[in-house]
């Protein structure tokens, strides 16, 4: 079993490379995304960048940024200049699976103002199609959300609540999160609207036509993926 830090870590450097003093910044969440806010700051203390600010996607990594000295403002109409994050699949035209850390909604909402959203990853997360391993995380309404669930799986059968103990897991925005599993052929587009257009769905983790490259590592050193 290969260790895949080293490798998230390579990846999330190259990343946070492409910053520059006085850019603003979303900043991601996840195991990935932590190195790279991580460099971002250590980047900062060392005086390599001025003048950085981070819109971050989660509580989390809101105060992991805090904690290595970069400014965190709230998401305004503003575009981004960049945005770094992790995801859970990454399909060969950069289309995404995200939200299994369960921040897919602020990150969906922070990611679509970036004027670039790159993705950092090891090479795991790489499918040939999106479904292929993960689950795709939908974010719903914890009111009828039994209600919510049966919608969803007349689209999508099969899948459940997210439910770590005994009670429902909880997103940052006090939703409840559906895993579902997705089709093996299909539409993907098509899909998502359909579930956007659920009654009682609040946002999928599908993030398609989004980002512009992923760095993705492998013990043979990392690869650079446009669409
Ligand atoms: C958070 O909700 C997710 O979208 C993460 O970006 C994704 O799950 C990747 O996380 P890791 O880098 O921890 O695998």
């Amino acid at each position: 079993m290969i260790d895949l830090e080293p490798l998230k870590k390579e990846a999330a450097l190259r990343a946070a490379g492409l910053v520059e003093s006085g850019m603003r910044v979303g900043l991601g969440t996840g195991s990935t995304a932590k190195y790279a806010i991580e460099e971002i700051g250590r980047r900062l203390a060392t005086g390599e960048l001025r003048g950085v600010v981070g819109v971050s996607t989660s509580e989390a990594s809101t105060v992991l940024a805090r904690e290595v000295g970069i400014p965190v403002e709230p998401l305004d109409p503003r575009l981004l200049d960049l945005a770094i994050d992790g995801a859970d699949e990454i399909a060969p035209n950069l289309d995404l699976i995200k939200g299994l850390g369960g921040a897919l909604l602020r990150e969906k909402l922070t990611e679509v103002q970036a004027r670039r959203l790159i993705i950092i990853a090891d090479h795991s997360k790489v499918v040939s199609r999106l479904g292929e391993k993960a689950p795709l995380p939908v974010e719903i309404a914890p009111f009828g959300f039994l209600s919510t669930i049966e919608r969803l799986r007349r689209i999508v059968p099969g899948g459940r609540l997210r439910q770590p103990g005994t009670q429902p897991y909880v997103t940052d925005n006090g939703n409840y999160i559906y895993d579902a599993q997705l089709p093996a052929q299909g539409d993907i587009a098509a899909l998502e609207r359909e579930l956007k257009g659920t009654l009682g769905v609040v946002e999928t983790g599908l993030f398609l036509g989004m980002a512009e490259r992923a760095f993705v590592a492998s013990p043979e050193g990392v690869r650079e993926l446009t669409r």
